[in-house]
Formats: C-alpha cells, sequence, structure tokens
C-alpha cells in the first residue's frame, strides 16, 4: 500500500506542476504588453504545451503501473476467502437494484461486478521470447549521469563494423555543433547493438576517453541490451524474398530502434534517430528545436519532422508519441525494413484508401521536411557486410572541407607528395586542405618560420568530412628551439636531431597543444611520420599561433 501511496504522490506532483506552471508561466508571458513579443509568446506557450503533453505520458505511464498493482491486489483479494470486501462493488443505479432484485433465482443476476479482468496483448505478444529470460529487458551495459527532462534526445545506433568505424568522428562532430546552452539541454545516447559485453566495453572507454566532460556531465550515455532482448536470429522467418542474412539485419535494426527509442522516451521532450557514420550543421539542436516548435505555435500538427533525406537519418518525434512507433516496429519487426515500417504507421495513420492519389499529399503535411538538411552521410561502407552505401543527401549542400587559418609565415616542405592541386602550401595559406598519397616512415611535413616565434598553440586536424579515414596515423609534432639544445638534453621527448616533441596525432586524427613556454622561440615545426599507412592523409586543418596570429 505504501508503493501505492508514493506513486500517487508522485504522480499528484507531476499534475501539481503542470497546473501551476501554466496559469504561472502565462501570466508571465501575458504581463508583456509588447506586442512584437506576441510571437515569442506564441513559442514559448508552444514549447510549453509539448512538454506538457510529454510530461502526461510520464504521468500516464506511472498510472499504468498504480493499475497493474491495484490489479494485482485484487487478485489476492479474490483468493482470499475471508475477505468480504468485493472489488470494484461500484454503486448501482436504484433501477439497476430494482431490476436485480427481480431477477433473483436467475444464472443472468450473477453477471454483474464479474472477477473477470481484460488482459490486453502486450509487447510480450509480439516478441514471446523476451518471457525465457528474466533479465531479457534489463540494460546489458549502462554509462549513464541520469540525465533527465531535456529538450532534445539525440539516439545514436551503432553496430560492430567490419571495416572502418566512424562513431567517434561522429560524435566529435555531434559535440562539436552544440553550443553551451545546447549541450545542457540535449543528451546523446549511444546505442551499442551488440551482446559481446567486452566489445561494448571497448566502445564505452573509447567515449569515454575522448570525451571525459561530456560523459561526465552526462550529455553522453552508452547503453547496451542483455542478450536475451534479441530472439533466436536463426529462426526468422524469411520475408519479402530477402536472403536470411539480409532478414537477420534489417529485424535487428527494427529491435535495435524499438529499445533504442524505448529507453529515450522518458528523458526528454523531442526524440531525434540519427546514425553512427553522419555529420551535423553547427546548432543543429537549436535548429530542430525551433523549427519544432514554430510548427506547434501555429498550430500545424505533424508526426515527423524531417532533417534528413536518407533513411532514418535525422528524424525528430515527439517522445510522448514514440510508443506508437515502438509497438508499430516489435509487432512487424520481422516483416519490413524499419523505414518502410515508419512510412506505413503514417500511411495508416492519415491516408484515406478511398482516395489513394490524395495519400502522398496528406502524408507531407505530418511528415515535414527541413531544408537544407541537418545531417550527411559520412560513411562509405554500411555494417551490412559488403553493401556499400554511397547515398548522399544532395539536401545537406556543400561541407566544410577545410577550414583556413592565417599562419605565420614559413617556408613549407612536404615529403608526402600532394595529390592534384591539394598541395601543403597552398594548405598553409588556408586556401584548400593538404592531400598526399601514402604516408611512409620518416616522411616529414616542415613549416621553416621566416622569423622564430613564440609558439602560444598549434592545432592540427587531418581527415575531412569527405574522407575520413585519411588522417594521420603514429605522426608527432615537433619544433626546433631557437636557442638549441638546453639543459634537458637526454629528456624523452627530444629527438636525436635536436627537435623537441610537443604533441601527437590521437586517433580522431587531431594533434593540439600548447608547447612549454621554457621551449622560447622556435624555428621549425614539423609534422614527423612514424608508420606507413594504407590511406593517403589529408590535412584540413593547420593553425599555428605566435604573439600575431593569436590576437
Ligand atoms: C473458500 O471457501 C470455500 C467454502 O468456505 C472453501 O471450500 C474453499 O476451499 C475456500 N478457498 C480458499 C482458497 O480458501
Ligand atoms: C418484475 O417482473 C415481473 C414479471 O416478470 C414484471 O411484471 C414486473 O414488471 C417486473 N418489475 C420490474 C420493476 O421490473
Ligand atoms: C614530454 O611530453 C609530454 C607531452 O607532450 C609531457 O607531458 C611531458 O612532461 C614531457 N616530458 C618531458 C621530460 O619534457
Ligand atoms: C609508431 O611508430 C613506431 C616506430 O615505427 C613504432 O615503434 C610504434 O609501435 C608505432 N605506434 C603505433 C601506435 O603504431
Amino acid at each position: 500500500m505504501t508503493v501505492i501511496m508514493s506513486l500517487r504522490k508522485r504522480n499528484c506532483l507531476i499534475v501539481f506542476a503542470i497546473v501551476v506552471s501554466v496559469p504561472f508561466c502565462l501570466f508571465v508571458f501575458l504581463s508583456v504588453p509588447d506586442v512584437t513579443s506576441e510571437q515569442i509568446l506564441a513559442q514559448r506557450l508552444a514549447e510549453l504545451q509539448v512538454r506538457i503533453q510529454y510530461l502526461d505520458s510520464m504521468y500516464r505511464s506511472r498510472q499504468e503501473d498504480l493499475q497493474q498493482m491495484s490489479q494485482h491486489l485484487d487478485q489476492a483479494y479474490l483468493s482470499d476467502n475471508s475477505s468480504t470486501l468485493l472489488p470494484y462493488q461500484a454503486e448501482l443505479r436504484p433501477e439497476v437494484r430494482q431490476l436485480l432484485k427481480n431477477m433473483t433465482g436467475l444464472h443472468a443476476a450473477s453477471g454483474v461486478n464479474p472477477p473477470v479482468t481484460l488482459r490486453l496483448p502486450s509487447a510480450y505478444h509480439f516478441l514471446p521470447h523476451l518471457l525465457d529470460d528474466p533479465n531479457s529487458l534489463r540494460l546489458g551495459y549502462w554509462l549513464s549521469r541520469n540525465r533527465n527532462g531535456v529538450s532534445v534526445v539525440l539516439g545514436v545506433p551503432t553496430v560492430r563494423r567490419e571495416k572502418q568505424s566512424y562513431l567517434i568522428d561522429t560524435l566529435q562532430n555531434l559535440v562539436e555543433g552544440l553550443s553551451v546552452e545546447e549541450a545542457e539541454d540535449s543528451l546523446i545516447v549511444v546505442f551499442v547493438g551488440e551482446t559481446d559485453l567486452e566489445y561494448v566495453l571497448q566502445i564505452a572507454k573509447d567515449i569515454e576517453m575522448k570525451f571525459p566532460i561530456q560523459v561526465d556531465s552526462g550529455l553522453i550515455e552508452v547503453i547496451s541490451p542483455s542478450p536475451g532482448y534479441y530472439p533466436n536470429m536463426n529462426k526468422l522467418y524469411i520475408t519479402l524474398g530477402d536472403s536470411l542474412e539480409r532478414v537477420q539485419w534489417r529485424s535487428k535494426q527494427n529491435l535495435d530502434f524499438a529499445f533504442l527509442m524505448s529507453y529515450c522516451q522518458p528523458k526528454g521532450t523531442f526524440y531525434v534517430q540519427l546514425e553512427d557514420d553522419i555529420l551535423a550543421k553547427p546548432s543543429y539542436v537549436n535548429l530542430m528545436k525551433k523549427f519544432a516548435i514554430d510548427k506547434i505555435a501555429k498550430k500545424e500538427p505533424w508526426l515527423v519532422l524531417d532533417f534528413c533525406q536518407l533513411g532514418f537519418i535525422g528524424k525528430m518525434f515527439k517522445s510522448a508519441e514514440l510508443p506508437w512507433l515502438i509497438q508499430f516496429f516489435q509487432m512487424f519487426y520481422n516483416d519490413k525494413p524499419v523505414d518502410w515500417l515508419l512510412d506505413y504507421l503514417i500511411s495508416t495513420k492519415i491516408c484515406n484508401w478511398e482516395k489513394n492519389d490524395n495519400c502522398k499529399m496528406e502524408k507531407a503535411k505530418v511528415w515535414i521536411h527541413y531544408k537544407p538538411s541537418l545531417f550527411q552521410h559520412i560513411g562509405t561502407h554500411s555494417s551490412l557486410k559488403g553493401k556499400v552505401q554511397k547515398l548522399k543527401d544532395k539536401q545537406f549542400g556543400k561541407i566544410a572541407l577545410f577550414f583556413p587559418h592565417v599562419n605565420p609565415k614559413a617556408e613549407v616542405i612536404s615529403d608526402i607528395k600532394h595529390y592534384k592541386q591539394y598541395t601543403l602550401r597552398r594548405a598553409y595559406l588556408g586556401e584548400t586542405f593538404f592531400w598526399g598519397l601514402l604516408p611512409q616512415p620518416g616522411d616529414q611535413l616542415t613549416f621553416k618560420f621566416k622569423t622564430s616565434i613564440n609558439i602560444k598553440r598549434f592545432y592540427f586536424r587531418s581527415g575531412n568530412a569527405e574522407h575520413p579515414s585519411d588522417k594521420f596515423y603514429n605522426t608527432t609534432v615537433e619544433v626546433l628551439p631557437e636557442a638549441g639544445i638546453g639543459q634537458s638534453n637526454n629528456s624523452p621527448n627530444m629527438t636525436s636531431d635536436g627537435y623537441i616533441i610537443v604533441g601527437k596525432f590521437d586517433t580522431t586524427g587531431i594533434a593540439t597543444g600548447v608547447p612549454d613556454e621554457n621551449i622560447g622561440k622556435v624555428k621549425v615545426l614539423r609534422l614527423n611520420v612514424h608508420s606507413e599507412s594504407d590511406n593517403w592523409a589529408i590535412l584540413s586543418e593547420i593553425h599555428i599561433q605566435d604573439e600575431v596570429t593569436a590576437r
């Protein structure tokens, strides 16, 4: 009973919050007399409205818990003969009571207040294997600071890839595209769709090592399912005439998306599905949120806001409406690919089969495309073995392939042969990126400064959006001090030819640092390659800051 009480209390709190916050906010906004702020007011109201919708869905799921519990209690009462209490002893109207009296002796009279409750089908009906393992719905792995109640939850599903993985590049891009305010009001959930704990741990470790601040602040979470969550994938039935491998791949994708969405649903007002090999435009969260709230403020109903033309990337839903999708995926996971199911769900909700021609138009009203796209694919290898995915969103527009900066005057020399017009000299001047053929051990890119400089900070970015694998691997950043070799003659950071190692390219292809002040003025800076590479190498950002260029 105390459980029920506390549940009731929680429900009351939510209702209380809604009841108190709405009139309060109305008061605050309505008391602003400025007419030009009318639009802002409408937007704020829309934001509140969709938030209340989300809170209400949370409240409803608590109610569901409550109802289930009271049903269990009723069962207990019924099996207990000593109790005189009848469950649901509803107040009968006098007319009904009279009628009942007149029916004494008839079987028909005993049908009132039956001890029978209807059992609705649940997810277990569609995924019966979940009942075989008591832990089937328990998370297999969970790295989280329990961030809740944000505006936008971004779901990033990832699976083991045979070839290059772009997950870290994708996260880097997603994190870089967020302002401080956006980062505080968002949540990025990385769903690793693998049950090999060693692999999941490796991914989680890579993510935390690369994004310690974001993991600590709760912006980035990593989750994975238990083995019991998946059915026996060899017992799926073949549908659509696809190969078993393809059926397995798309069925698992349905289950993965359903899992990720179910986890994310209670965490924020809007949910956006992404992938693990994408690029995002800067401020993408604010742009998406503003677009969504604009529509709600203008009373234009929508089901999907589409921020990318491809597959399931960049689709925004109201969290309160996610259960529709989740259940649909669970029902038909073995039958259709996930993006078809989304399409079918919307058609089923919207289309009139007797006026078939209208369907497309009607759908476009609630499945709204935002242009230009905010997301783009970077990967060329789909995670389905051998299926090379070259689909690119034409609506995304041009991607920045290099980031120009003003650098100190210098003579530049490259041991690595450049490709076409992508020379190191032009890259240093910020005219393009440098693109070199297969670096070899011992290859160097050298920057000889016209006059020696104090380096405040250096930043080198390798690889770019179109060629993310063309990075510098096992390459150090080294400087030659003007003063020659100082006291630290046999420092481990000193090369045999008198250079001091001040940095190294990391796994995301970035080398950055602030050299020790004691190094003093520097004559030369060079990038020194230590290993042979299977890839070409791109230098898409070069920024050497001295007293002059730092300003
Ligand atoms: C309930 O009471 C009836 C009659 O008094 C008895 O036959 C029956 O065994 C009892 N059932 C339980 C579950 O105690
Ligand atoms: C009770 O049943 C009798 C006979 O079936 C009928 O005549 C009478 O109208 C009934 N009374 C009421 C209150 O329904
Ligand atoms: C060598 O460089 C690393 C990082 O670049 C630095 O942490 C370390 O203190 C340096 N060691 C010496 C002896 O200068
Ligand atoms: C980098 O290159 C050096 C020298 O060839 C080699 O000893 C080392 O193992 C390499 N490190 C990595 C991470 O490949």
